[in-house]
């Protein structure tokens, strides 16, 4: 999979693709990330990215020349599956939506910034906003990380164990049951005895009981959905 990254601050995006799992999955040649600084596509003594709203108001608006000559020199090399915008409006991500995206070739992120974008650019590129969260962020770009990072851990052959993935919260609508790891008793806590016993199934039994049960308590919207999916 390749995703592309426009951002005013495409600073702010190095880090977080340079380490752990995704640095290994752009390693191992199955996650290609690149960062596309808007600037440079600005043009002017100023390479101005935006500029006032129409109609007055507080914050600035990303103008739509130098995002428009951005994408258009990405998309003479390869065609996008998705283009995303990155904002509070969007479709909120969850699990299902990073199992879309991890099945798609190429993916062009922008991330929004200031008061937003100029709207034309929403009608005319954008296939698909996408929201992390319903706070308001300073800038798209923490938004851009967790979209990549929770759809690239999702490539096929990303994480060693395959199976991992499979297991994590919301993967079948379930929060993950308790891990524990050694010692097996630290300052009196004992580690449940079923999963020092070997029995691998009665391990996965009470790994689903505790799921069920922590869905059950602590988000409750998840499990009467699962419920509604699955019965019990
Ligand atoms: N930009 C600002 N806030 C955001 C959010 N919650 N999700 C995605 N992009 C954003």
């Amino acid at each position: 999979m390749r995703i592309d990254i426009i951002s005013v601050l495409p600073e702010l995006l190095e880090s977080p693709f340079s380490h752990s799992i995704l640095k290994r999955a752009q390693q191992k040649g199955l996650l290609e990330v690149h960062l596309h600084a808007l600037r440079n596509f600005a043009s002017g003594k100023h390479k101005q990215v935006d500029d006032y709203p129409f109609g007055g108001g507080a914050g600035m608006v990303m103008k739509v020349e130098p995002i428009a000559a951005c994408f258009e020199h990405l998309q003479e090399e390869r065609d996008y599956d998705e283009v995303i915008y990155t904002s509070p409006d969007g479709q909120l991500l969850d699990q299902a939506l990073c199992n879309e995206l991890s099945m798609k070739q190429n993916i062009l992120i922008l991330c929004g910034h200031y008061k937003g974008v100029d709207e034309r650019i929403r009608e005319k590129y954008i296939t698909r906003e996408v929201s992390i969260g319903d706070y308001v962020l300073s800038g798209g770009e923490l938004a851009a990380a967790v979209i990549v990072d929770a759809v690239g851990r999702l490539i096929p052959g990303v994480l060693n164990d395959e199976t991992s993935a499979l297991f994590d919260s919301f993967q079948d609508s379930l929060l993950a049951p308790p891990v524990y790891t050694r010692p097996a008793e630290w300052r009196g806590m004992q580690v449940p005895d079923v999963l020092l016993s070997g029995h691998e199934k009665k391990i996965e039994e009470w790994r689903h009981d505790q799921s069920v049960q922590r869905t059950k308590d602590r988000r409750p919207d998840l499990y009467n959905k699962w419920v509604g999916e699955e019965g019990e």
